[in-house]
């Protein structure tokens, strides 16, 4: 099949605001709204914030125009991209393709719980309330029973969820949803922040996030910022470049780019605005990141609010939409590949891709299981003090994390660098000068310079010294 005919059916956004609502989508998470206010913490508060905004501004802003642009001049999958534009590229998108897939094999099990924790909210506040460990540790097998809810049947449901949207296509599934979808984010995002600034006690919690003590920040808070950014942002699997391949020649990529990274910004900003100040107010309950924090403590913070319920149930629907638009656009990304490059139908692709991601997401939460049962399932991971064993959920986050994300997102600066060249990418930001680039000479060197440097450091401190960016 020529080239014309390949792209010939592809499909296209049907709007500008389309496209934005869904690359925003895609970008805004779990990474966005449960990390960033563990991180925040971590790092600090104030200072960690004004880090994380300088982040964006010089390295993630950046790629995210690199991204756009390679997938926006070729109009292709992701692989072809990169292939099309220099022949023997290819793999720089097939390690995006590879890392999306990785990801998604633990998106789908936490997307699962999220859905148990709305069905509970609505069924058994009480239960959840008694006591959260307790109701946690039951859903991911903490008693060592085999976690059918936790590992198989919400999954299930997410995936298919995922799936079903994802069989509308691109403008009349993908763009549909998350135009329905991300403005009641925002809009619920705005209800909650309210209610937790009613709570006695939060402004403790305002103060510590816009206090600036620059004591906090070092190198480790500078590359956690590094890595979150590029997580948050959808940056380094291909997610980018696939979206930016159904963009036609009309947009102004410079503009949208702004436009994402500050709705991706705002709402995690706001994550952290929600979360801090109700653990704050809450006695007895610390700060913390990650899943179980997001299950556990914050479970325990709602049954002591009033009207926790109803807070809860808001916040774990809103955790289920940024959850459900980010795995559209990870899984969307592969499936592009496999029906361009390897001429399966979409729907083949969609349903055998959802099936690979369901049954091997299934180890991260078995594994868990497993281990309180006293069975591990243990795979081998390494940095500078040699192999070392590790659960299968821990593997699955420090392969994406450590190696498949930097490596991609290394890759993919250097290609839009030096490889395809900045003066090429700028001609396709600029088209014919319809839309000048007047940062277009800063915009170069930090994606030929800064950006790989700091991107190799995080890939160097994570895989030689083991340093944890999550
Ligand atoms: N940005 C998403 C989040 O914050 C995760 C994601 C990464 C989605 C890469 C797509 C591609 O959770």
């Amino acid at each position: 099949m020529g080239k014309e005919e390949k792209t010939a059916n592809r499909g296209q956004w049907a709007s500008t605001q389309g496209f934005i609502w869904a690359a925003a989508g895609s970008a805004v998470g779990l990474g966005t709204i449960w990390k960033f206010p563990g991180k925040a913490y971590e790092g600090g508060g104030g200072a960690y914030c004004l880090v994380y905004i300088l982040v964006i501004l010089l390295l993630g802003a950046i790629a995210m125009l690199g991204e756009f642009a390679v997938g926006r001049h070729s109009q292709r999958n992701c692989v072809a991209a990169f292939h099309q534009l220099k022949k023997g590229w290819g793999w720089v998108g097939l390690l995006g393709v590879l890392s999306s897939l990785i990801v998604m094999f633990y998106y789908i099990e936490v997307g699962g719980w999220v859905i148990r924790y709305i069905l509970a909210y609505i069924m058994e506040p009480s239960r959840v309330f008694a006591d959260p460990n307790a109701y946690f540790a039951d859903l991911v097998g903490g008693d060592g029973a085999f976690p059918w809810d936790g590992a198989v049947l919400y999954p299930l449901i997410f995936t298919v969820a995922t799936a079903l949207i994802l069989s509308g296509g691109i403008s009349g599934g993908i763009e549909k949803f998350n135009k329905l979808v991300m403005p009641l984010l925002l809009v619920v995002m705005a209800v909650l922040v309210f209610a937790t600034l009613a709570l006695p006690g939060a402004m403790d919690g305002i103060r510590f996030l816009i206090k600036v003590d620059w004591s906090t920040i070092n190198f480790g808070t500078i590359l956690s910022a590094l890595g979150q950014c590029f997580f948050s942002l959808s940056l380094g699997m291909s997610v980018m470049v696939t979206y930016g391949s159904y963009l036609s020649r009309q947009e102004n990529l410079v503009q949208n780019v702004w436009v994402i990274c500050l709705i991706d910004t705002v709402v995690a900003f706001l994550s952290g605005f929600i979360i801090i100040p109700a653990v704050f107010a809450t006695p007895n309950t610390a700060m913390g990141g990650g899943g179980s924090f997001t299950f556990t403590a914050l479970s325990g913070v709602f049954s002591l609010m009033p009207g926790g319920i109803y807070v809860g149930l808001l916040f774990y629907l809103l955790l289920l939409f940024a959850a459900l638009t980010s795995s559209v656009s990870l899984v969307e990304a592969i499936v592009s590949y496999l029906t361009e490059e390897w001429g399966l139908g979409r729907r083949t692709a969609i349903w055998s891709m959802s099936t690979l991601i369901f049954f091997v997401g299934m180890a991260y939460t078995v594994s868990y299981s497993g281990e309180n049962a006293g069975t591990p399932l243990y795979l081998l991971w390494f940095d500078r003090r040699g192999f070392y064993p590790v659960t299968a959920a821990a593997f699955i986050e420090l392969l994406a994390d450590r190696l498949m994300i930097p490596l991609a997102a290394l890759a993919s600066c250097l290609f839009v660098g030096w490889v395809w060249g900045t003066d090429q990418a700028r001609l396709e930001i600029e088209q014919n000068g319809h839309f000048p680039f007047r940062w277009g000479k800063l915009w170069a060197f930090l994606i030929r310079y800064l950006a790989p440097t700091a991107i190799g450091m995080i890939l160097l401190c994570g895989l030689w010294f083991g340093f944890s960016l999550s």
